[in-house]
């Protein structure tokens, strides 16, 4: 299988208004000339940063605003985003977390995770098979995970189980193509410093967190090489082979012990 070639070609990210989704928006635009359609719900991220790339990199930049826990807006981006026939390549990051104990997340925050984290990527993810996966298409879909999704992370339970959904769900789809010239790649973080690990929460946690340029750097390597799962950063790397031969239970209550500091941490500051 051939690695992709971006330069000149289209790519749509979504979440591109902040974050990994921003910075790997610039890193394609400049390092590999690629074409770009940005997709999050704030507006005014996005078309500042079309202004940018367009003036910095020279590439062209497509805004679609749509808020990905609509079912319906969903199908929409991607209906946009293939209608001229030449996506070549899809990252679908937008994501969200909420941390804290599992029985204070209200429902309609719980609802809004589950509708972005897993309904509006499966929803893309079926139009963009049905685009990809056809003879002669070349091209790459990857759906932006997290190392929650192999451990799961007390206190971001329900984040955690979304992103286990989406490596699963990943993972066994790349089985079912028919399209040798098409590959989706799971890329599964650690903690990245974004708006997202921002919060007071997450304070006593910042020294674990990767820069958001590597992270990129290496979510893009994934998709060019067509990985299958990528988790960025040797450390995280070897860290995620090495918790294999754990036992969960072990795993999961070393991390409940330092995540609830965080926590507390968090609201003795308040
Ligand atoms: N940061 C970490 O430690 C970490 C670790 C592992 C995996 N990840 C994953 O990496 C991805 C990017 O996260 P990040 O760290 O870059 O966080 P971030 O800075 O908060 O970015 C999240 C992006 O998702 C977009 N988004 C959220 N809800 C949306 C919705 N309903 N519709 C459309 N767009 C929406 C946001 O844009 P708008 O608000 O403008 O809509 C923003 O552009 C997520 O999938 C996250 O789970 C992050």
């Amino acid at each position: 299988m051939k690695n992709l070639q971006l330069n000149n070609k289209w790519v749509l990210v979504t979440g591109a208004s902040s974050g990994l989704g921003q910075e790997m928006a610039r890193q394609l635009a400049h390092v590999h000339k690629a074409n770009l359609i940005i997709a999050a719900r704030r507006a005014d991220k996005l078309n500042e940063l079309k202004a940018e790339l367009e003036q910095t990199a020279g590439v062209q930049v497509k805004v679609i605003v749509a808020d990905l826990s609509i079912p319906e807006a969903a199908d929409l981006l991607v209906a946009e985003s293939i209608a001229e026939g030449n996506l070549y390549a899809a990252i679908l990051n937008a994501g969200v977390t909420y941390f804290g104990r599992h029985t204070e997340l209200e429902w309609d925050k719980f609802d809004s995770i589950l509708k972005t984290n897993v309904i509006g990527v499966v929803r893309m993810t079926n139009a963009l098979v049905k685009y990809f996966d056809k003879p002669g298409r070349q091209g790459g879909l990857m759906l932006v995970s997290s190392m929650a999704g192999f451990f799961p992370v007390p206190y971001q339970a329900a984040y955690s189980a979304t992103k286990a959904f989406t490596t699963a769900f990943g993972n066994a789809l790349h089985n079912e193509l028919t399209n040798p010239d098409f590959s989706i790649t799971v890329f599964a973080p650690g903690g990245i410093a974004t708006e997202m690990t921002h919060g007071a929460e997450f304070e006593a946690l910042q020294g674990w967190l990767m820069p958001v340029k590597q992270a990129a750097k290496e979510a893009i390597h994934a998709l060019v090489t067509r990985k299958y799962n990528y988790v960025p950063g040797f450390f995280n790397r070897v860290g995620n082979v090495f918790m294999n031969f754990l036992p969960g239970k072990f795993i999961g209550s070393k991390m409940s012990k330092v995540y609830l500091r965080s926590l507390n941490k968090a609201q003795q500051g308040k």
